[in-house]
């Protein structure tokens, strides 16, 4: 039983997550082979394998995007941030979940300009689009002028980004908000400044790594 009421938006997120899938073959391939060869760092993507991910969509696996919606309801999130879009995969199920809790935004972040306009396009056909507001740009940019109280955010994006993003946002999370992080057991490594920020005492933040596929996190702030 899917959390989504509206059934035209569960057909939409069927067909964009199948896309997703079709792709991951390739790029697990494409990965293994660089990590054969010896020439990947988990500190960040090169300009190759950018290249490589700039049309492929990573969308977040259903079931933890059900969450992430059953997560936004249970807060009554109205102010969402979203960081990592792609093609809004989650961004539709956060979008929903807003809806439901009688409107709001979601802040979505996505640097790829083909993935943006794709992802806006797909938020217009869904009838979704007036409660996103989709950022365009590298987030350590577009995220600056960030209002509060932020009630949720997904973080859903290549692991360097993670602690930057969580800088960014910590300041205007509201008592409560949860934060949550996707594949921290998988990049465990890769997460590690992120986890240092989240140890910090005075950022006031606690976490448990839930057993999802890869390990989701959930981060709340006192
Ligand atoms: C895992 S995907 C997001 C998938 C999306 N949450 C979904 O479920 O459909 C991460 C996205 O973050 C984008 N990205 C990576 N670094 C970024 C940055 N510095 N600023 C903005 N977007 C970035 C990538 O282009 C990629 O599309």
């Amino acid at each position: 039983m899917s959390v989504l009421t509206d059934t035209a938006l569960q057909a939409r997120i069927d067909g964009l997550q199948a896309a997703s899938i079709a792709q991951e073959a390739e790029t697990n391939r494409y990965f293994s082979e660089r990590a054969k060869k010896g020439d990947l760092s988990w500190d960040g993507l090169d300009a190759a394998a950018n290249r490589f991910m700039a049309d492929k969509l990573v969308a977040l696996e259903p079931i933890k995007a059900e969450f992430c919606h059953m997560l936004c309801r249970a807060l009554r999130a109205t102010r969402v941030v979203e960081i990592g879009t792609s093609y809004g995969v989650s961004t539709l199920y956060l979008a929903d979940a807003v809806r439901a809790n009688g409107g709001g935004v979601v802040i979505g972040t996505e640097y790829e300009p083909a993935k943006a306009a794709a992802a806006r396009a797909s938020f217009e056909a869904a009838g979704v689009a007036h409660l996103i507001d989709l950022r365009e740009g590298d987030l350590r940019e577009t995220l600056k002028d960030l209002e509060g109280p932020i009630d949720f955010v997904l973080m859903d994006i290549w692991t360097e980004m993670a602690r930057p993003a969580l800088e960014l946002v910590h300041p205007h999370l509201r008592p409560g908000a949860v934060i949550v992080a996707d594949n921290t057991t998988g990049f465990r490594h890769a997460y590690r400044h992120f986890f240092e920020f989240v140890a910090e005492p005075k950022n006031g933040l606690t976490t448990m790594t839930l057993p999802f596929d890869g390990g989701l996190e959930m981060v709340v702030k006192g």
